[in-house]
């Protein structure tokens, strides 16, 4: 089989925004205790933060972090988690049914998001409170000063405002799980509220509203319109959600997810488009695609069956080559859409359907799904091009007919660095020649290529970590051996 992929410097889709590379931790499992945060391990500093988890996040390319949900957030009193750690009180989240010490809370969080170098990004709770608590959050971060709520942030130890730009109006609230749920028309009428309410704080913030749980609900496409109707003035993104798997030994359905995640992000562009048509508004909204993954969903067991425990073993998935490769389609996928995708997110970051995992007092370590995650991060900047694939298709039970390879191609003026990042998603190999015309003396500076020479999947829960650490070490990128660049084509050999 042969591809071929076509670019030219002139051809430009959009800069990439390096809040693309962003990530997720929620207060759910063990994201945050014994994720991000565990006093006394060994690797851990004076705030408890543990210090190999902060490297990896690193490692990762990690831009921007959301917290502190998710469906967490739909039931979250904000107050409980700042000051005095002795007074913080103890509560049962009613999302996921776990126990909530609240000794991490939104400074633990600020101070976390310093020391790993990357943006917060905050979600309020629209499930069981509004505007005010809201409100007072974004005081309580961004104002300076001379506030009740900006005073208490001093006196906790934060001279300084956070600044924290960017804001999610709620998690998921088109979802009959989310504690709070609502129609599309009460929630588009909350969230506008909230967002002017939040935005009179701090005028500089930026807004995210919920778009809908997943391309399968339901309510998609008309959750979107009516919300829009509401919040179109007051908002600056719109939030997707979509979470992949393998079902049933469906294998080429699951290597087509990034097709189907592409096409979900066109309708819900096209959908944001259409209601500013019937405004007349040149405004167009970007989307924030804060929640995408590889997730087993069909072997949760759901929040209904969870016992009130504290550091649960929830959703730790433990992914495999195959994850590995559609995990990589999947961000090379957003960065291919970079003129309308601005903010994404790893969901999640640490133990929770995440690229790390860690023990409690023991190691932490990298997940199959982190190497494409962390290659692609290292090495695509400037602007994405409109890459031109021909090629194979690969005929699907659940999506159709798709492309069977999928390129992305970036250039970085700056640097003169050219990225190609391409997938077979095919059973068969294929030599793919990229055509990159236009672009003066070319020359191959590195190969490397992620394998998907395994597909087993693990659990945790059973495994020892050291079987689970070198499973991950197995899908590390390696050097792609005949890879050619003469003119303006490089023939790369791809393989199954
Ligand atoms: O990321 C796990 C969960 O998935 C989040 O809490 C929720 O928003 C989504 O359903």
């Amino acid at each position: 089989q042969t591809a071929r992929i076509t670019v030219h410097p002139s051809f430009v889709v959009g800069e990439i925004d390096r809040r693309i590379f962003g990530s997720f931790v929620e207060h759910l499992g063990r994201a945050v205790y014994t994720g991000v945060f565990e006093p006394g391990h060994l690797t851990a500093d004076a705030d408890g933060f543990r210090g190999d988890v902060i490297d990896l996040t690193r490692e990762l390319g990690t831009s921007l972090v959301r917290y502190p949900g998710g469906n967490f957030v739909s039931n979250y009193f904000w107050e409980d988690g700042v000051g005095p750690v002795e007074d913080r009180p103890t509560r049962i989240d009613l999302a996921w049914r776990t126990i909530e010490p609240n000794t991490f809370g939104t400074d633990e969080f600020m101070r976390w998001a310093r020391k790993a170098d990357v943006e917060p990004m905050m979600a309020v709770n629209l499930g069981t409170r509004g505007a005010d608590a809201a409100a007072n959050l974004v005081e309580y971060c961004n104002v300076p000063g001379g506030t009740a709520w900006s005073d208490r942030r001093r006196a906790n130890g934060a001279e300084e405002p956070y600044g924290v730009k960017l804001w999610c109006l709620g998690n998921e609230m088109d979802g009959p799980w989310q504690i709070g749920h609502k129609t599309a028309e009460d929630y588009g009428k909350l969230a506008s509220q909230a967002a002017q309410a939040m935005r009179r704080v701090d005028p500089s913030i930026e807004f995210v509203v919920c778009g809908s749980s997943s391309r399968e609900m339901p309510t998609f496409g008309e959750w979107e319109r009516v919300v829009l109707e509401h919040t179109f003035d007051d908002v600056d993104y719109i939030s997707v959600h979509a979470y992949y798997q393998e079902r049933d030994g469906d294998r080429r359905s699951f290597l087509a997810s990034a097709a189907s995640f592409e096409a979900f992000m066109h309708e819900v562009v096209a959908t944001a488009d259409a209601v500013a048509a019937r405004r007349h508004s040149p405004k167009r909204l970007k989307l924030s695609v804060d929640e995408w993954n590889i997730w087993y969903i069909s072997e949760f067991p759901g929040e209904d069956n969870l016992a009130l425990l504290e550091e649960p073993r929830l959703i730790e998935d433990v992914y495999s080559g195959l994850d590995a490769v559609v995990a990589g389609d999947l961000l090379a996928t957003l960065i291919r859409n970079a003129d309308r995708v601005a903010v994404a997110c790893l969901a999640q970051l640490v133990n929770v359907i995440a690229p790390m995992l860690t023990e409690p007092g023991g190691d932490a370590w990298k997940q199959t799904t982190f190497h494409p995650i962390a290659l692609t991060a290292a090495h695509a900047q400037g602007v994405a091009l409109d890459a031109r694939v021909e090629g194979p298709t690969l005929a699907t039970d659940k999506h159709g007919e798709v492309a069977g390879v999928s390129g992305t191609v970036t250039w970085d003026a700056a640097s003169g660095s050219l990225v190609a990042i391409l997938v077979n998603r095919t059973a068969e190999p294929v030599d793919a020649a990229v055509e990159h015309v236009g672009f003066a003396d070319v020359a191959l500076v590195e190969a490397s290529v992620i394998v998907a020479d395994d597909n087993v999947r693990g659990a945790s829960s059973t495994d020892a970590a050291s079987d689970l650490a070198a499973r991950g070490a197995a899908a590390a990128p390696r050097a792609l051996e005949g890879v050619t660049t003469a003119d303006d084509v490089s023939t790369v050999p791809l393989l199954p």
